[in-house]
């Protein structure tokens, strides 16, 4: 547990309903890709709706570093797109911050340019397992090192050095489903000689596979077997876009739409979030949990349904259980649900989210240490953990100690709207993807200083 001297505090205070309409910024997993595939097109890249936090920010340097100009100002970036074979070999070690997927993809942009590049990370960044991405590169030909964890040893971390050049497809199945790492292997894959066949054991984001078709890659994808197919032969390299348009963030919006379920009274809207089927497993929750949700699709962005949701209060929510498929669509929002859970009535159960452990913090860690501080019963189990909610008492307020990690630190600050005491939250920390959350909600009304 850290909190860096340097941190802004955010103070909550028990609060009123909530009640508006709002958009919120770009949603951080696309925002990745339309900066790193706007420098593989040929030419000029304009991206509207980008994320505004720490990591996209980290994307975007990471690409400056190997010689792609990208000039971002507020939500909107110009990107001097210059192909795979633009890229240039970097002076200095790329700083990936606190982003796992600025580090994971790019180690398979990485792995099929023919030089060396050092991926560094902050201290949580430094803690996360990159052998689940260092193994498939190196079947496909690139060198990949990194550093042994002293107290797992079959486990490599950053920083990772990478010698990239002369890949070849392979068919690969991966051992847990996620988008960072089928993303690397796509990317890999596009620069490989012959096909790169990608099997994961659930269907996670499929950003990567959308915009990449979007914007004409030789790619096949079936969400049904849960299969990639890359095979660039005959392919000439280019990838072509001259505008990219970037939906809201439905990971950042479910903070606020939890807070308006569990706030008496309150009724919001998010308007033009990403409504992608592999993220909306929140939506789910919230209503099995007796939530009253509208969601209405209105367009569609690079191959991404967008549309409103709107919440509003309909009394105590009730306990649920989130596991298997479920428990994938919602990953990043598990902590807001965590929140929503305390709240309810009843236990609630978090199964097949042993993800959690490798995050930005150890999240089940994190998120039952969080709540047991605001009085709340909580209990680790085999693969994730469950909450018995409070149906309606409030909780405790006092100091909340996110570990860096952004979405520990939004939970804490939701659940703080329904304690009589005040709570405080390192703000520095929900910068890494959100870093409008408070000017946010406070509009709303909820009760906050910063
Ligand atoms: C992300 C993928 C997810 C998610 C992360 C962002 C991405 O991780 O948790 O916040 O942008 O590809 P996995 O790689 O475990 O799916």
């Amino acid at each position: 547990m850290t909190e860096s001297a340097a941190q802004g505090t955010l103070r909550i205070g028990h609060s009123p309903a909530l009640r508006g309409v709002c958009s919120v910024p770009g949603d951080k997993s696309i925002s990745h890709r339309a900066l790193l595939l706007g420098a593989l097109c040929r030419g000029p890249v304009d991206i509207r709706g980008l994320g505004l936090g720490g990591d996209n920010a980290s994307t975007a340097a990471a690409l400056r570093a190997l010689g792609v100009p990208v000039h971002v100002s507020g939500s909107s970036a110009l990107v001097e797109g210059c192909g795979f074979s633009g890229l240039r070999e970097a002076k200095a070690a790329l700083d990936c911050g606190n982003s796992g997927t600025t580090m994971r993809l790019f180690c398979g942009l990485l792995a099929g340019r023919p030089f060396e590049t050092t991926l560094t990370g902050d201290p949580s960044l430094s803690r996360r397992p990159m052998g689940r991405v260092a193994k498939p590169l190196r079947l496909m030909g690139a060198r990949v090192d990194g550093q042994i964890d002293s107290e797992r040893p079959e486990r490599l971390l950053p920083p990772l050095v990478i010698a990239g050049g002369n890949l070849r497809g392979i068919d690969y199945v991966l051992p847990v489903a996620s988008a960072q790492l089928k993303s690397a292997l796509v990317l890999a894959g596009l620069q490989a000689t012959g096909k790169t066949c990608i099997e994961e054991p659930g269907l996670s984001r499929d950003h990567t596979e959308r915009m990449l078709r979007y914007l004409g890659a030789p790619l096949a994808a079936d969400p049904t077997s849960r299969r990639v197919v890359v095979d660039p032969s005959g392919w000439n390299g280019e990838l072509s876009s001259s505008a990219m348009e970037v939906p809201g963030d439905l990971s950042s919006a479910a903070f606020l739409l939890v807070a308006a379920a569990v706030v008496p009274g309150s009724d919001v809207t998010v308007e033009q979030v990403c409504l992608n089927p592999t993220r909306t497993g929140v939506l789910d929750v919230l209503r099995a949990m007796g939530a009253n949700i509208e969601v209405m699709q209105s367009s569609e962005a690079m191959g991404e349904p967008v549309g409103r949701v709107r919440v509003r209060w309909a009394g105590p929510l009730r306990a649920t259980r989130i596991a298997g498929d479920l428990a994938l669509r919602s990953i990043d929002e598990i902590p807001a649900l965590a929140v929503a859970c305390a709240l309810a009535e009843g236990r609630s159960e978090f199964a097949d989210v042993g993800e959690l452990r490798v995050k930005e913090s150890d999240r089940i860690a994190s998120i039952t240490r969080e709540l047991a501080r605001a009085g709340i019963e909580t209990e680790q189990t085999s693969t994730g953990f469950c909450v018995t909610g409070t149906g309606g008492i409030a909780p405790k307020g006092g100091r909340v100690l996110p570990d860096r990690d952004h979405r520990i630190a939004m939970a804490g600050a939701v659940l703080g709207l329904l304690s009589d005491e005040e709570t405080t939250v390192p703000s520095d920390d929900i910068a890494t993807s959100f870093p409008t959350f408070a000017e946010i909600l406070q509009a709303l009304g909820a009760n906050l200083k910063f």
